[in-house]
Formats: structure tokens, sequence, C-alpha cells
């Protein structure tokens, strides 16, 4: 059971759950300016959309997407015998390694962030990146079953076949094409035959076009169909393909 509810600290910005909010009290504050100015209906009928949207894309980041709270697998087929050794592929604060180590309780994990710039422009500057992630560890109380190792995802400091299972959350798509498939080969080679590979990556999919709009430019929205190309070829076999609001995951075993 996790040892607290309330006090992770996963620290992406404030407006991917709550940037919305503004935009609604301006749209709700100019629809009483205008009933009492007495707007005439096209002028109102806008502003009121404004607020409907925005109102609406609101509960979508801060309950669909909920990038700031827990996550829950997107599928229970992962790691379905609940034990082994797991590499978090792009730790960052630990929202996905935390997520495997409640869902999997008989797991230990190795928590791997280059802990660089691309953590900085995410989490901010501050603390020392390990810290954040050991204190969400001992927040959750995972931290006897974590081990924290700085290194590229691009060039794992590991044996071949040292894991049971690997997750990546949001963190592979960070990087451009090349990157990406270097990394998915680097995945391939630590992994034991038959380990399960979790893959969840941003998506620009209608949940983050009607949230966002013209303002979601992740770069790392190449689409499933590219993603499943390259697991393929870095030498899995697809088992499962799904979405989740903003998101889409692949599980995948290794051949
Ligand atoms: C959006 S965060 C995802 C964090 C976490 N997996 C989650 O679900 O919240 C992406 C992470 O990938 C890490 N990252 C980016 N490039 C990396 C690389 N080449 N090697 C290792 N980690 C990298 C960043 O430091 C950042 O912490």
């Amino acid at each position: 059971m996790p040892a607290s509810t309330t006090a992770l600290a996963f620290g992406y910005p404030w407006w991917l759950s709550y940037g919305h909010l503004p935009i609604v009290a301006c749209a709700l504050l100019l629809l009483l300016v205008g009933y009492w100015r007495k707007w005439s209906r096209w002028p109102m009928l806008i502003v009121g959309a404004v607020a409907l949207w925005s109102s609406a894309a609101f509960v979508v980041v801060r309950f669909g997407l909920d990038i700031n709270g827990r996550a829950s697998l997107p599928t229970q087929s992962f790691l379905a015998s609940g034990a082994g050794r797991v590499l978090d592929i792009g730790a960052g604060t630990g929202r996905s390694s935390i997520m495997v180590l409640e869902a999997r309780p008989r797991t230990t994990l190795v928590a791997l962030d280059l802990f660089g710039q691309s953590f900085d422009q995410h989490f901010g500057p501050g603390q020392s990146p390990q810290q954040r992630l050991l204190a969400n560890f001992q927040t959750a109380g995972v931290e006897q079953r974590a081990t924290i190792v700085t290194a590229d995802m691009r060039k794992l400091p590991f044996d071949a076949g040292a894991f049971d299972a690997i997750v990546s959350a949001y963190a592979m798509d960070h990087l451009g094409p090349k990157g990406s498939v270097q990394a998915l080969a680097e995945a391939a080679r630590v992994i034991k035959p038959g380990g399960d590979f979790l893959l969840i990556l941003v998506d620009d999919d209608p949940w983050a076009k009607f949230a966002f709009g013209p303002l979601f430019m992740h770069m790392g929205t190449r689409g499933a169909a590219w993603w499943t190309a390259r697991v393929k070829e870095a030498g899995f076999q697809i088992c499962e393909e799904g979405t989740r609001p903003v998101t889409l995951y692949l599980l995948a075993r290794r051949l």
C-alpha cells in the first residue's frame, strides 16, 4: 500500500493541470460584463463557447491526463507474473516507476534518467533531480525496492538480458527518430527473451487536439504506426496497443 496519497510531487508544470482555469475565469467574467452591459447575441455566444470549451478542456487535462497524479498501469498484462527486476527508462521524478512498484509489489526497479537539460525542462531546476526522485520513492514507501541510475538511454550501462521487464513513459519520444531507434535497440539488448516492454508515449490524439489545439506541438508524436514498426524492428512482438487521453501505449514482448 502507498505510504501517502497526497505528498508526492511529480513536478510537471502547473499549466498542464490547471492552465485552462484562467481562461474559464476570464470567459465567465466577460459573460457577466456582457449580461450587465446588454451585449448582442453573437459576442455572448462566442464568449459562452469559450467558457464551455475551456471548462471541458480543464476536465480532460486535470482528470483524464492527470499528469501530476499517481499513474495506473494502462494494461494488467504487463509483467503478469508480478515479480522480477524492472528497468524504468527516463524515470524523471518517479511517476512511472511508482506506478510499476505499487502495481507489482514483488518487483525491484532501476530508475534510469539522464537528469540533464530535458529533466530541468520538464520539472524545473532546483533541488538535485536524484533527490527529488528519491523523495518521491520515500513518500510512496517503495525506496527499498528502487535504485537510481544516471545514464543515457541510448547507451545503457547494463549487461545483456539484465532485466525481466522494462517500462518507459513519455521519455523515448523526447529523442529524435535516430535517438529513439537507438534507445529501443538498447531496451531490446538489456531485457531477457520473453520479457515485457511497456512503452508509453504522448499522443496527439483528439483529446490533445481538443484541449491544447494548435498549442500542442509535442516533438514525439510520430503516431502509432511509426512506433509499432520501430518496436518490431528492435526485436519485439507487439502484444497490445491502446490509448488513454493524450497517451498511446504499446505492450511488447522480446522475441
Ligand atoms: C516527460 S519525463 C517522463 C518521466 C516519467 N517517466 C513520467 O512518466 O513522469 C521524460 C524524462 O526523460 C528523460 N530523458 C530525456 N532524454 C533522456 C536520455 N537520453 N536518457 C535518459 N533519460 C532521458 C528526461 O530527463 C525526463 O526526466
